[in-house]
Order: structure tokens, then sequence, then C-alpha cells
């Protein structure tokens, strides 16, 4: 584990969309660390919020992780205004969580939707190393929000892309990808989902009624992200369950996904004001000064 006592330089950013960028971190000892579905929780500066992150990538050569981050709220905003090769992280914890099961299933689905395709990437990439079949599906909203799509390619023996409107592969939701996925391969043993909650809920349905092993990733609101603050608890076939130290994958079969979707939107009125004196002060800031 590494804690905040030296610079987390950033050597890589790429800008997919006007809300997704990647972050490429120098951290040798965390790189060394990483394994597939672990995450980090991320300062970028001394009074900055503690965001939690999955680590999407690590080089063990180069020794960086990647991450990759949705421009939502205050923090993922200032962070993307800020944040450049040549500037730092002012702290960095991880790997947290417990890593992914690469278990031993033959046929594997690995589903990501919008920027769950990168916290999805390492598993698929795992499992074919593995020697599994591995049927990738993606969904975007639209084209232009595509992003990893060779890189996804690559580790998968087949390779599905939706978007809701059809400018990309087939028009539909990953759900329609998982039905396409499931009809060719009767015998698919397992799938593993990784997106917002309501997609991992239509995807967990899908699975249930055909009896396939599921696999999700929860992103409650976590705090400390070490099973102490309790702000991360999920309920997971009738039990409560520490998302940052019992997960965050779950059987997506047991997760009760109403009360997820309660708790993280416990905050938006908070988190709003926050957005918005973050932008008023971006505002004056940028304002040309009177001579
Ligand atoms: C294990 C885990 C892995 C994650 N991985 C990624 C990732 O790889 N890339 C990415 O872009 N996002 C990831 N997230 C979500 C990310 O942490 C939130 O989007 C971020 O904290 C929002 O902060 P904000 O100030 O920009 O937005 P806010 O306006 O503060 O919040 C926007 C929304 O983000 C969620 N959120 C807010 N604070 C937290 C918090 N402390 N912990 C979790 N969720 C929060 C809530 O749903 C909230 O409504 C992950 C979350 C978890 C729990
Ligand atoms: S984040 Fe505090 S217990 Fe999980």
């Amino acid at each position: 584990m590494s804690v905040a006592d030296v610079a987390y330089d950033i050597v890589g950013r790429e800008d997919f969309s006007d809300v997704t960028y990647l972050l490429e971190i120098r951290e040798p000892d965390l790189a060394r660390a990483a394994r597939p579905g672990q995450f980090v929780i991320v300062m970028s500066h001394p009074e900055g919020e503690r965001v939690p992150l999955t680590i999407a990538d690590f080089d063990r050569d180069r020794g960086t992780i990647t991450l990759v981050i949705q421009a939502m709220g205050k923090t993922t905003r200032e962070m993307q205004a800020g944040l450049r090769p040549g500037s730092s992280l002012y702290a960095l914890v991880g790997p947290l969580g417990r890593p992914s099961e690469i278990g031993t299933a033959k046929t594997v689905v690995c589903v990501g939707g919008g920027l769950g395709v990168a916290p999805i990437y390492p598993q698929a990439r795992a499992l074919k190393e593995r020697g599994a079949y591995v049927i990738g599906v993606i969904g975007f909203r639209n084209k232009t929000l595509v992003f990893w799509e060779d890189k996804f390619r690559a580790v998968c023996d087949e390779f599905i892309i939706c978007s809701d409107d059809g400018s990309v592969g087939i028009k539909g939701l990953v759900t329609d990808g998982i039905k396409q996925a499931t009809a060719a391969h009767p015998d698919i043993d397992e799938l593993i989902a990784i997106g917002p909650p309501i997609m991992m809920r239509g995807c967990a349905e899908v699975t249930r009624a055909l009896g396939i092993h599921t696999v999700v990733s929860l992103n409650p609101i976590m705090v400390d992200g070490t099973g102490m603050c309790g702000g991360c608890r999920v309920k997971v076939g009738g039990r409560t369950r520490f998302a940052c130290v019992d997960g965050p994958e779950f059987d997506a079969h047991q997760v009760d996904f109403d009360d997820l979707m309660f708790r993280l939107a416990r905050f938006k009125p908070e988190e709003k004001i926050a957005l918005e004196r973050w932008q008023q002060g971006c505002r004056i800031e940028s304002a040309p000064s009177v001579p």
C-alpha cells in the first residue's frame, strides 16, 4: 500500500471525449501489486475529496497505472481541468478491494457499459491469458463516446459493440448484445458486467432467466476504502457487505440494486452545490481583469 508522502506523477493523459479522460500515473509499487478488479483512492490536492477509481490498466515494466475517469461532479471535473503530464496527485492509496476471481470458466462474456469498458478490460485480458473463450460486449450512448474499442477487441475471441442510437455497432443496449451472444453460445459459463447500476441490473435480469453465473462490480459511495466507515455498505443476498473490502465484485443475482441506487443518490443536493460553487470560482478566475 502506498500513502501520500511522495508525489504521484502524471506521465500520460488522453481525452476520449468532453467528459472522459485517461490518466497514467507513475507508481511502480502499485503497478507491481495491482490485480484486475482492484481500485485506488486518489486526492488531487490536500483539501480535495477522496475519489475511488478502478485500476483500468497497469504496466509493470513502465511502473505505471492507468485510470479512466468520467467528469461527473466537482472533483472529477476539477481533476479534468488541472491534471496534465508534469503535474501530480497529492495522494494515492491502493490497490484496494478484492481482486477479480479469474476462475476456471471456459466461455465468459465481459460486458462494459460506457465508462465500465475501462474497468472490465483488465479482467477480459486476464481471462484471455488464462485461455478462456472471451466474448466482449461493450455499449455506449453514441459513437462519439467510444474508447478502447481496438484495445478491447484485441483480448476478445468475439466482440459486439452496441450504441443507443445505432451510430456504431448494433442499435440497442448491452442487454441486446448479451442476448445475441447467448443465442449463439448456449455454453456460456459466466458473465461479468461493469457499468451504471441500472445497466448491471438489466444484465443480471437477462442472465438470471438463463441460469448464467453473473458478477458485477459495485460502486457505492466510499470514504476510507478500508472497511472502517461503513459508507459503502451494500445489500447482497440479504446480508450487509462492505464493497471496499468484501467486493467490489459480487454475485449479481444476489445484489439489491434498488438499495444501491437509493444510497448513491443520497447526497445529490450537496453534490450540486459543490459543483456550482466550483464552477462559479472558475468563472471568476477566468474573467478578464479590469485595468
Ligand atoms: C470502487 C469504485 C470504483 C470506481 N471507479 C471509477 C472509475 O474507474 N472511473 C470513474 O470515473 N469513476 C469511478 N467511480 C465513481 C467515482 O468515484 C465518482 O464518480 C466520483 O467520486 C464522483 O465525484 P465528483 O466530486 O466528481 O462528483 P459528485 O458530484 O460528488 O458525485 C457524482 C456521483 O458520483 C458518486 N460519488 C460521489 N462521491 C463518491 C465517492 N466518494 N465514492 C463513490 N461514488 C461517489 C455518486 O453517485 C454521486 O451522485 C468508482 C467508484 C467506486 C466506488
Ligand atoms: S468505504 Fe468505508 S467501509 Fe467501505
